[in-house]
């Protein structure tokens, strides 16, 4: 017979739930390719005690699946009927927003944006009303603009706050790391690449002159940058047809969302985020990826870009004329159906 003490100890078990690590978590589109190893990887959480999985179809399955894993946290699954979107949301501390269709081969994450501007924007009114002061943490493309669409969302309710909202760019750093350490031999593990900007193509701008390898030059920089600028298309195309990275996404997902929670605690993990930023509103880009310290409202510090070199330069200056783009076509979208 074991002790509850003697079980945490091991790490076997872990009887602990003091409020402070109390916290309740909605994964939206819980039932896809994302969403189901984002909710196992949720589950695994220590952090997490109150798990709410949303879907249109097939979340009911996935909670009572997951729910038998034996973490701390309880687990239920909610379909569109009941009202089970307000009750997934109800109070909830962090939102994960993977709902909405992926890329087939040849698209662009723009191509999404028919699709997805409408279900993201439908999302965005059930959370402002059921949990207006939780971190939201957006994953359905395309980012770019889907972020700004439920800022405007969030706007109109009258619930915005510029701190709270995210547009999940972590697979672009992990994808950075991965190919930095396969072009220099180095442990994967030990890189902490920046990369800003936005979430789509030439959007995402990697500041390799920033890493520990910051004499990589000509065409391996080139490769390089071109290979995590355009990673997303490598899983497209091998997928052939079955959708867009979700493994490798949900980790991404799952150490973002465990960030959100650990700044809840009052720690103050540094993550990339695209978000409401001011590093070049001034030039009229609202929304800009950078690295930000979170902490219990959310963003607590948003770190500069930093000296870059000409080669980075122009790329963030390419990204920024695309993303005023993205911006103001989920803008507009939302001022035309609100
Ligand atoms: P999927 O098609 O496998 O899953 C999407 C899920 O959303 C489905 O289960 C569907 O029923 C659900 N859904 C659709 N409308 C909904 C609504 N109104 N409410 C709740 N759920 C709804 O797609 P997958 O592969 O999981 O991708 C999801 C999204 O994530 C796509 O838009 C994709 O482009 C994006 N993505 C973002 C990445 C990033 O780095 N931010 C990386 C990879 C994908």
């Amino acid at each position: 017979m074991f002790s509850a003490r003697q079980l945490t100890v091991s790490g076997a078990r872990n009887f602990s739930s003091s409020a402070a690590t109390a916290y309740k978590v909605a994964v939206l589109g819980a039932g896809g390719g994302i969403g189901q190893p984002l909710s196992l990887l949720m589950k695994l959480n220590h952090d997490v005690t109150d798990l709410r999985l949303y879907d249109i179809r097939g979340a009911p399955g996935v909670g009572a699946d997951v729910s038998h894993i034996d973490t701390n946290s309880v687990v239920k699954g909610y379909g569109p009927e009941s009202d089970g979107l307000s009750k997934a949301l109800k109070d909830v501390d962090v939102v994960l927003v993977p709902a909405g269709m992926p890329r087939k081969p040849g698209m662009t994450r723009d191509d999404l944006f028919n699709t997805n501007a409408s279900i993201v924007r439908d999302l965005a009114k059930a959370i402002a009303d059921n949990a207006p002061k939780a971190l939201v943490g957006i994953i359905s493309n395309p980012v770019n603009s889907t972020v700004p669409i439920v800022a405007e969302v969030f706007k109109s309710k009258g619930v915005y706050d510029p701190k709270r909202l995210f547009g999940i760019t972590t697979l672009d750093t992990l994808r950075a790391n991965r190919f930095i350490a396969e072009v220099t031999s180095s442990d994967p593990t030990k890189e902490n690449v920046p990369v800003v900007g936005g979430h789509s193509g030439v959007t995402i701008v990697p500041l390799i002159s920033q890493t520990s390898h910051p004499d990589i030059s000509g065409e391996t920089l080139d490769k390089l940058t071109h290979r995590i600028q355009f990673g997303g298309d490598e899983v497209v195309q091998a997928k052939d047809g079955a959708g867009s990275a979700t493994l490798s996404m949900a980790q991404a997902a799952a150490r973002f969302g465990s960030s959100l929670l650990k700044g809840l605690k009052g720690e103050s993990p540094v993550e990339p985020a695209y978000i409401d930023s001011p590093l070049y509103k001034s030039e009229g880009v609202d929304f800009f990826a950078s690295f930000v310290t979170l902490g219990k409202s959310g963003v607590e510090k948003v770190h500069e870009v930093g000296k870059v070199s000409d080669y980075e330069a122009k790329l963030i200056e390419t990204s920024k004329e695309t993303l005023k783009g993205n911006i103001a076509k989920g803008v507009k979208f939302v001022a035309e159906n609100p």
